[in-house]
């Protein structure tokens, strides 16, 4: 299938013999099955034919995600999606060993970085990115700054100095131009732009006073 292939006029059980895609979960929970519907992305298990059709014979127009090359059909390769997800290391580095074998942390420190804790690494939101898609293919990507996000702001990670060689890149938190593609996107509601106005506020915080709490 070429991008653009429409393929209206099939019903969907027939679909599913013909063309190559990735699913799961089917409750949009494991973001395999990302996809543009109708020029937008979606998740295609959370889309039902009456959002994106208004009456029957309404052409509905289904293409990989932009911006990640074609494997086959509707599926894209992931492999440089979450090569700029690793280079934000997005995992728990924490200053020392916890006191009594566990590290406290109270709610209001914990709803700090709730939001991107929602993630699912669906790739609407870098497939949608105009940033990723004109000017820089070497953006890390939205995803990705909220990948950083969820560690950046927690406050049993001490790991921004870590991190500040990748975000602190050209390439890294600095090309996005606040488009707000990527919330408008985002199947989960994580408000992405905001995520990364607030990754980019806390970068110039730590290299102008080494400061995590902004
Ligand atoms: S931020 Fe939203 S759109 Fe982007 S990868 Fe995560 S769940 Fe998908
Ligand atoms: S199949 Fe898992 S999110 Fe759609």
């Amino acid at each position: 299938m070429r991008r653009g292939s429409r393929i209206s006029r099939l019903p969907p059980s027939r679909l599913i013999d013909f063309w190559s895609f990735r699913k799961s979960c089917a409750h949009g929970v494991c973001g395999s099955d990302a996809m543009t519907i109708n020029g937008i992305e979606r998740l295609a298990c959370k889309t039902l034919v009456r959002d994106v059709a208004e009456s029957d014979g309404d052409v509905v127009t289904i293409e990989p995600l932009r911006s990640l090359p074609v494997q086959r059909d509707l599926m894209v390769d992931y492999a440089r999606f979450f090569e700029f997800y690793r280079l934000v290391k997005p995992f728990l580095i924490p200053a020392k060993k916890a006191e009594h074998g566990e590290t406290i942390q109270m709610p209001d420190e914990r709803s700090k970085f709730d939001d991107p804790t929602k993630c699912i690494l669906c790739a609407s939101c870098h497939s949608s990115c105009p940033v990723v898609a004109e000017k820089d293919a070497d953006f890390i990507g939205p995803a990705a700054v909220v990948q950083a996000a969820r560690f950046v702001f927690d406050s049993r990670d001490q790991g921004i100095g870590a991190r500040t060689d990748v975000l602190d890149d050209p390439h890294g938190v600095w090309p996005c131009e606040n488009h707000f593609q990527c919330t408008r996107v985002c199947p989960r509601g994580i408000k992405v732009t905001k995520n990364i106005n607030m990754v980019k506020r806390q970068i110039k915080a730590f290299k102008e006073n080494g400061d995590q709490d902004t």
